[in-house]
């Protein structure tokens, strides 16, 4: 049975975004995303991957001063305190096939995949854009996982809409569409308010 939607619109001003991101490419500017979000008038919280957040491990005070937020990578144990506020839509990006597959198939092993798989059940808006190049899209688990997610009401923004696949080792993750992401995020609230 599907959980109640509990989520509702909020009506201040600022907006809470979650720009969640998995150890792909485009994950090395998530900055980018965070500045795109912000000049958009997005309060931004990032939440990595234990993988994603290695890599930006060396900066991630840098990240925390941008965001005005704590940077989480990791489930919270029950005696620490959350650390961010309540959320009006999510954005994973970049997603890893990695990512997509376990969110796919239901294992939230992180709390990125966590937070997103739960979200969607409560009634936030969740979007998520891949990237990955065509052969790890051709594992036959990604188009299953995508299907899973739409069916969950996730936006996937595979393909022309959104991110599509590139040939192994010609992507370019400076060009990550954040910009494009992030208007469908802008679409899909304005369609529920
Ligand atoms: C240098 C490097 C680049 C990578 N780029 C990608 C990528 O663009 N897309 C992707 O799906 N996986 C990529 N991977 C593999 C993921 O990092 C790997 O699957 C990881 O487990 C994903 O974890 P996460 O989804 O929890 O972030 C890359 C790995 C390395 C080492």
């Amino acid at each position: 049975m599907a959980a109640p939607a509990i989520w509702t619109p909020r009506m201040t001003t600022t907006r809470v975004l979650y720009l969640i991101a998995c150890a792909a490419g485009p994950a090395q500017f998530v900055d980018e995303g965070v500045r795109l979000a912000q000049a958009a008038g997005w309060d931004v919280c990032l939440v990595l991957t234990p993988s994603a957040a290695r890599r930006w491990e060396p900066r991630m005070t840098e990240l925390e001063q941008m965001t005005g937020h704590v940077v989480r990578s990791r489930y919270k144990m029950p005696w620490e305190s959350d650390g961010l506020p309540k959320v009006d839509a999510m954005l994973m990006a970049p997603m890893s096939s990695t990512t997509l597959n376990k969110w796919g198939a239901g294992i939230a092993d992180t709390l990125a995949i966590g937070l997103v798989s739960e979200a969607v059940h409560m009634g936030v808006p969740v979007v998520a854009m891949p990237y990955f190049n065509q052969a790890q899209g051709a594992q036959p688990a990604v188009a299953v996982s995508m299907a899973a997610l739409r069916a969950q009401g996730v936006t996937v923004l595979d393909g022309p809409e959104g991110y599509e696949s590139h040939p192994p080792e010609q992507g370019v993750p400076k060009a990550f569409p954040w910009g494009r992401a992030l208007s469908s995020v802008e679409r899909i609230l304005g369609t529920r308010t």
